[in-house]
């Protein structure tokens, strides 16, 4: 077959109809490859605003937060709770900040504080205030988020343990602030474990 190669002027200088074909298709495919690394950016580092739920949240000084006995404080747009429990009996106090998703199938439960516990109204699962497995469907206890405990300059000077146990006694935690890292979930434990 016969190949057309009648030239074409282009900036003074001439060249054949084919070479100016495949200029034009890699400048195509160069663009194309442009646009699908800005959009894979784009997707891949999604812009959270401070406190939003899938980022750090930073709740301050855990001084100033509810302690021991208190009730379960909820933080709604990031999705977690905030308890603080006597792990030992014996005057330890750790922290979790609970995911506020059932672990069944992913309905937000509530807090019934006349009963002490947490009750999914979906298929009635039920937590203990530390989000312990109790009765229904659910498989495990209640997830929980990394708390990370950071100096006045923002260095990290503590953190919740592989269970999602922050200790309150550590001597580090002394004018610390604690974010909670909704974006890194510690699943809880399968019920009878
Ligand atoms: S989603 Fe919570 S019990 Fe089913």
């Amino acid at each position: 077959m016969a190949v057309n190669t009648e030239a074409v002027a282009i900036g003074g200088s001439d060249i054949t109809r084919r070479e100016f074909l495949n200029y034009a298709w890699l400048a195509s495919i160069g663009v194309l490859t442009a646009e699908l690394a800005v959009v894979t950016y784009l997707f891949s580092y999604p812009r959270l605003a401070p406190g939003e739920f899938g980022g750090p949240v930073p709740i301050g000084s855990w001084e100033a937060l509810p302690g021991l006995k208190a009730d379960p404080l909820g933080f709604n747009r990031s999705k977690f709770w905030w308890i603080v429990d006597d792990e030992d009996g014996k005057g330890k106090k750790v922290a979790r900040a609970i995911y506020k998703v059932c672990t069944h199938l992913g309905c937000i439960y509530g807090w019934k504080q006349d009963q002490n516990k947490f009750i999914c109204p979906c298929h009635g699962s039920q937590f203990s205030r530390i989000g312990d497995y109790r009765a229904g469907p659910a498989p495990r206890n209640l997830d929980r988020f990394l708390i990370r405990a950071v100096d006045s300059s923002g260095n990290e000077v503590a953190r919740t343990d592989e269970e999602g146990l922050l200790d309150l006694t550590s001597p580090a935690l002394k004018g610390a602030n604690l974010v909670v890292e909704t974006g890194t979930r510690i699943q809880g434990k399968p019920k009878g474990a």
